[in-house]
């Protein structure tokens, strides 16, 4: 590929003598007079490097490499200052301007080629790399849009396998050895749907697309929903499920139901799988004394380390955690459920101690 090199001069002389240098090289040339000129050719043609002379009429030399250098299109545009001068001063000042190299007058022929072709090397690889860039850029992005829509297929999928299940064993005549099996299946394909649901809100949230649908929410409603739904996960291991309404048993929020749900479900999900048989959880919702409400879910199972709670909310920390063998799933539901509590304002934290289990705690505001 032949480059282009723009020569600035404000003296034809110098513009002819190094335009004969380089055209031997094979590259083609442009000439500007003044920096005006050089910028207007910047902003119409795809050069390769600039030979910008110091003493311009008009606006100098150092202010056009600024001005070259300030602009993201051409930022990466080796600049090389043609000075008269050699003094340190001006080095300095071009070096603040942002100039990539320097040529003193008279202009030696060799140096000129070396120090040309260096930097026309370098913004070979330069470009290469923001190419390769801008390709896995896009890759991803394909990735992520695929992976959305098996997510969301697969989410349709499970819905109904979780329904067939369930209607399945609404049948009377079924076996007590069959329903337990049916209702292990059924836990797991709503287990499922969950971690397909939160793969679709983070990605959603992540990219500032979701959208709260705020209506007024009767949390007592709301949990007795949640632990219907977890019924059967919480039947396996024989555990319980605790609610306790603060506030003479009705709480009214401004939530986004659907995801409000959501962030109970993770968490009494996590609170059933990460503790012992047999085990009580409890969920229980308070007012806030400003406004707002308050909820937290508990369970007595083993203490969370210190340096995991730093970094459970974190995206697939898990996954981290996994490595040193902390026992656990994808690592996805306390993300969802921090990203969730924050898009509604508010704040999401745990507490957890050897013996006496493990606490999150959420808060929505606003009454
Ligand atoms: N109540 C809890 N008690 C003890 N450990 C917990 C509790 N809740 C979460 N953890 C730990 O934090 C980790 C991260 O939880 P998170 O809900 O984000 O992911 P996960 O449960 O592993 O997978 P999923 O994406 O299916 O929810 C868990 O794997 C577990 O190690
Ligand atoms: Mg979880």
């Amino acid at each position: 590929m032949k480059h282009t090199v723009l020569i600035v001069d404000d003296e034809q002389k110098n513009l002819k003598l190094l335009e004969a240098y380089l055209l031997p090289l094979g590259y083609s040339i442009l000439k500007a007079s003044t920096g005006e000129e050089c910028l207007e050719i910047l902003n119409k043609e795809k050069v390769d490097i600039v030979l910008l002379d110091v003493m311009l009429p008009g606006r100098s030399g150092f202010e056009v490499c600024a001005q070259i250098k300030d602009n993201d299109k051409t930022k990466f545009l080796p600049v090389v200052m043609v000075t008269a001068l050699k003094e340190k001063e001006d080095r300095l000042k071009g070096i603040d301007a942002g100039a990539d190299d320097f040529l003193t007058k008279p202009v030696d022929r060799d140096e000129m080629k070396a120090r040309v072709k260096s930097l026309l090397r370098i913004k070979d690889l330069n470009d290469k790399l923001e190419k390769s860039y801008g390709d896995l850029e896009k890759t991803e992005k394909l990735k992520e849009d695929l992976s959305d829509m098996l997510v969301h297929d697969m989410n349709n999928i499970l819905t109904n396998i979780s329904l067939t299940l369930e209607s399945i064993s609404e049948n009377k005549n079924i076996e007590p050895g069959i329903l337990e099996d049916l209702s292990r299946a059924y836990a797991g394909s709503r287990e499922l749907i969950q971690m397909a649901a939160n793969l679709i809100d983070i990605s959603r949230m992540e990219e500032n697309a979701i959208s709260l649908k705020i209506e007024k929410v009767d949390v007592g409603k709301l949990l007795s929903k949640c632990a219907e739904e977890l019924k059967e996960l919480a039947k396996i291991d024989d555990k319980e499920i605790r609610r306790i309404i603060d506030s003479k048993g009705v709480i009214l929020v401004k939530a986004d139901k659907s995801i409000l749900k959501r962030i109970i479900i993770n968490l009494l999900t996590n609170a059933l799988k990460y503790s012992p048989e047999k085990s009580a959880v409890t969920v229980r919702a308070g007012y806030l004394e400003d406004s707002g409400m308050k909820l937290s879910v508990s369970d007595p199972g083993e203490e969370i380390s210190p340096e995991f709670q730093e970094t459970i909310f974190g995206k697939y920390e898990q996954l981290e955690a996994r490595k040193k063998g902390i026992r656990g799933g994808k690592g996805m539901g306390l993300y969802f459920c921090r990203m969730a509590v924050e898009a509604h304002g508010g704040r999401i934290w745990l507490e957890s101690n050897p013996g006496s289990g493990t606490v999150f705690t959420f808060t929505v505001p606003g009454k």
